[in-house]
C-alpha cells in the first residue's frame, strides 16, 4: 500500500519535520551557545518531532545527542530507567566514554529495567543507579559535545526529590551540555522555571511552539499530494480554517482527504466534507468519552469556547454558568492545556473536539 504523506501517529522523524525551520534554527542557535530552553506546547503541536529534527542535525554536525522521556515517569527507580534507555539509545563519540564509566558501577547500559526486576536484597538502590548515570552523562559531555533533551520534563514532578538532584547533577556542567527541556503543561512547566521555590527557578528561557502556520500547512497539504500524483484543488483553505493550525489534527485531516483522492484525476469539490466525516467517525466516541469525563463546569466553559461566545456574558447566563466558577475552570482548562488564547478570544486547542462539541451543544 502506498505510505501516506501525512502521517498524524506520534513523533515525526526528523527528515518528515516541514514548516518549523525559524523555530528549529533558533532551538539549535540556543543549545550552541549553550542557552538553556524550555520548549513549551500543547499535547501533539509537535514538540517530540522537532527535538528530533534538532537532534538529527546536531548529530550530524558531531554533537551527541541524549534524549531522555519523562512521560509520567512515576519512581526513582522508572527515573533511572527511563535515564538508561536514553543513554543506551546514545550513538557517537561519547558512547565508549559514557560504557566505560557506567560499567565501573556495575550497571549495563540497557538493563537497568532487568535490574530491578531482581527479588528482595538484590534489587540495587533506584537513587544510587539515578546518581550514576547522571554521573556518567556529565562525565561523557566533557569531551565532546552534547544535546541532553528531557522530553516531557512535568512528569518530574511526581518524583520526589527528582527535580533538585537533576538540577544539583547539571548545574555546573551547562557549559559543557547542552540543555533542552520540553513539556504540554503549561503552567507546571512555566511553575517549574519561574517559580522561585523550585529547583529550576531561573534556569531556562522559555520559547513557545505554537500552531503551523497557514503557510506552512498549505505548503505541506499541496507538496504532499502532488508528490503522490493527487490534485490538492483548495483543500488546505478549508482544513487551515478548521484546524487553525493545529499540527496533528491538520495532518489527520489531510490524510483522510488523501486516501479519498484518486490518483491522476482531477479536485473533487466534495473532498474536504468526505474527510471531515470520517475523522469525525474516528473520533466521536472518544472526545465524549472526554467530554463526560470532565467537570459540569468544565463542560459549560467548554461549550462556550466551542462556540465563539465570551466565557462572561448572556450565553454563559443562559447556561448557568457564574463569573467564578467561569474563571476558575478557565484557569483549570488552561492548565490542561484544554484552551489557549487566540487573540483576545479563547480556543479549544484540539479543533476536533470543539467541532464535537458544537454539534452536540449548539448555542
Ligand atoms: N512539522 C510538522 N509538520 C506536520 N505535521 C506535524 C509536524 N509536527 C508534528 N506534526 C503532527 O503532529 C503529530 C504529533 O507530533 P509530536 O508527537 O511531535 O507532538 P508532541 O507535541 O510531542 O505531542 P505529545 O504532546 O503527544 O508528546 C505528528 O504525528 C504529526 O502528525
Ligand atoms: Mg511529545
Amino acid at each position: 500500500m502506498e505510505e501516506s504523506p501525512f502521517p498524524f501517529q506520534g513523533p515525526l522523524d526528523a527528515r518528515h519535520v516541514q514548516g518549523r525551520d525559524d523555530l528549529v534554527g533558533d532551538l539549535i542557535e540556543r543549545v550552541t551557545a549553550r542557552r538553556v530552553t524550555a520548549l513549551l506546547g500543547p499535547r501533539r503541536f509537535g514538540k517530540t518531532s522537532i527535538l528530533h529534527r534538532v537532534g538529527a542535525e546536531l548529530e550530524d554536525a558531531g554533537t551527541t545527542v541524549v534524549h531522555v522521556d519523562l512521560y509520567e515517569v512515576s519512581s526513582t527507580a522508572d527515573l533511572a530507567v527511563r535515564l538508561d534507555h536514553a543513554l543506551a539509545s546514545v550513538r557517537g563519540p561519547a558512547l565508549d566514554r559514557l560504557h566505560h564509566f557506567i560499567s565501573a558501577g556495575e550497571i549495563n547500559l540497557g538493563f537497568v529495567k532487568l535490574m530491578f526486576s531482581r527479588r528482595g536484597s538484590d534489587q540495587p538502590d533506584a537513587l544510587a543507579v539515578v546518581h550514576h548515570l547522571l554521573d556518567g552523562l556529565v562525565t561523557a559531555a566533557q569531551n565532546t559535545p552534547m544535546l541532553v533533551v528531557f522530553d516531557e520534563f512535568g512528569g518530574i514532578d511526581r518524583v520526589d526529590g527528582a527535580a533538585g538532584l537533576l538540577r544539583t547533577k547539571l548545574q555546573h556542567h551547562v557549559r559543557d551540555v547542552g540543555l533542552i527541556f520540553a513539556g504540554s503543561q503549561l503552567s507546571l512547566m512555566r511553575a517549574m522555571f519561574t517559580d522561585v521555590a523550585r529547583p529550576f527557578y531561573g534556569q531556562a528561557e522559555l520559547v513557545d511552539v505554537g500552531p503551523l502556520t497557514p503557510r506552512a500547512l498549505r505548503q505541506i497539504v499541496d507538496h504532499g499530494f502532488r508528490s503522490t500524483d493527487r490534485d490538492p484543488g483548495n483543500l488546505a483553505s478549508s482544513l487551515i480554517e478548521f484546524t487553525g493550525g493545529h499540527p496533528q489534527r491538520s495532518m489527520q485531516l489531510a490524510d483522510a482527504a488523501w486516501r479519498h483522492a484518486v490518483p491522476d484525476e482531477p479536485f473533487r469539490a466534495d473532498l474536504w466534507g468526505i474527510a471531515l466525516d470520517h475523522v469525525r467517525r474516528q473520533t466521536d466516541m472518544a472526545n465524549e468519552t472526554l467530554f463526560a469525563h470532565s467537570q459540569a463546569n468544565d463542560q459549560k466553559l467548554l461549550r462556550l469556547v466551542s462556540n465563539g461566545e465570551p466565557i462572561f456574558g448572556a450565553a454563559a447566563a443562559v447556561i448557568g454558568l457564574t463569573a467564578g466558577s467561569g474563571q476558575s475552570s478557565r484557569d483549570r482548562l488552561v492548565d490542561q492545556g484544554e484552551i489557549m488564547r487566540a487573540g483576545n478570544a479563547w480556543r479549544v486547542v484540539d479543533p476536533v473536539y470543539a467541532d464535537w462539541i458544537r454539534r452536540r451543544f449548539p448555542l
